[in-house]
């Protein structure tokens, strides 16, 4: 006896959704029902453009039926209401009755979001490996001379015959300073494994932060929002880390709101649908805090450059906030992603592992899971 058909399509890894010559669903199987956020009873007899999650591929589908051969688009974003968003391959095929003509068409989707998590990881880790060997090298070479250059300086402004060169020499020693903790700052780049891991309270150390922020001067204007999400358990984590990172993020949305008014909303999700999973095939939950400004954005120009060392468009920044703050999220097994649009704002989210990951390269030391 022939098998049952749904039950044969609701066994597929892949999603297939089946629409007729009007571009009416038929059919979902059960992937895509999870990865478009609905049901047949739901959409069945709707055009594919009224289904939420079907409008990134609706043109492509609306081709085939008008005659275009099948195609495959790749990393299409599936928007989603209840879950993060999805990138999927989305092929889509003609069906052709006796005649020849076309009568509908089948859709597969393919769900890529955890091949892209995992490139991401891969390529941060590798920015992170060869920004350790370069900081390590130059932090060698330029720190020694430097406590020279300071000692002479000193000995110059003792000795100096005027206030000119007394003025010139401590000049020295301060520009000496600032280069000293801005090699401080990069050094941190060439050490792995020094992170302290301790059960954190998450939102304590968001908390703490946004209560650093609320005096600084620079966010005067800003109103700030707290969406945190009270289900989220402790994290295993370096709480000092997790503060520099979020410091950085938040001064960042604050010079980027500048005088205005704007709102920097913070957000933080347990995100159980969307995993990283590294090394062994360990799937890990992993905890999203977002940092959303309503600030200038971000140019297309920049958008490639933002998160390396010494990129900056401020006159007084160093261009190592974001740089750094990638580095210990990398340290965490995590990944930090930015979406900007310019003049409206930005989004920097943050995933971290709810457990300890073994974040090779950047990391160092690895740790068993608890
Ligand atoms: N939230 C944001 N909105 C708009 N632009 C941003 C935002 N965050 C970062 N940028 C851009 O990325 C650049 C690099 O940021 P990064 O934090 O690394 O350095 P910086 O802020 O310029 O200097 P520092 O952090 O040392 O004060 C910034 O100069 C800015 O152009
Ligand atoms: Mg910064």
């Amino acid at each position: 006896m022939p098998r049952d058909l749904p039950r044969i399509l609701d066994a597929l890894l892949d999603g297939v959704v089946v629409v007729d010559a009007a571009g009416c669903i038929e059919q979902l199987n059960a992937e895509a029902s999870r990865i478009l956020e609905t049901s047949t009873e739901a959409v069945a007899g709707r055009g594919i453009e009224q289904v939420p999650g079907a409008t990134a591929f609706a043109k492509t589908v609306r081709g085939v039926l008008a005659g275009a051969p099948a195609c495959v688009e790749h990393e299409v974003r599936v928007p989603r209401r209840f879950q993060g968003d999805v990138l999927v391959d989305a092929a889509v095929t003609p069906l052709v009755d006796d005649d020849g003509g076309v009568d509908g068409a089948i859709i597969g989707l393919r769900d890529r979001t955890l091949g892209a998590a995992l490139r991401e990881v891969e390529r941060e880790r590798a920015g992170v490996a060869a920004l350790g060997q370069i900081a390590s090298g130059i932090a060698h070479e330029v720190r020694n001379p430097l406590g020279g250059i300071r000692g002479a300086a000193e000995i110059l402004a003792k000795r100096a015959a005027s206030d000119r060169d007394r003025a010139a020499a401590d000049l020295i020693v301060r520009e000496v300073d600032r280069i000293a903790a801005l090699l401080d700052d990069f050094l941190v780049f060439g050490r792995a494994g020094e992170l302290k891991m301790t059960p954190v309270n998450l939102h304590r150390v968001l908390d703490d932060v946004l209560d650093v922020l609320a005096v600084d001067p620079l966010g005067a204007r800003a109103k700030v929002e707290r969406r945190f999400d009270p289900s989220i358990p402790e994290l295993h984590a370096d709480a000092d880390r997790l503060v520099q990172v979020f410091l950085n993020l938040g001064r960042n949305a604050l010079e980027a709101m500048g005088e205005r008014e704007g709102t920097l909303t913070i957000t933080t999700r347990l995100r159980l649908e969307r995993r990283i999973d590294l090394g062994g095939g360990e799937r890990v939950p992993t905890v999203a805090v977002d940092f959303e400004d309503t600030g200038c954005g971000i140019p297309d120009s920049a958008r490639e450059r933002i998160a390396t060392p010494f990129f900056t468009t401020k006159a007084r920044g160093t261009g190592l906030g974001l740089a750094l703050a990638r580095h210990f999220v990398a340290q965490h097994g995590g990944t930090l992603q930015i979406e900007s649009e310019p003049r409206r704002g930005t989004r920097v989210r943050v995933s971290l592992p709810l457990r300890r990951l073994p974040a090779r390269d950047a990391g160092g030391e690895r740790s068993a899971a608890p």
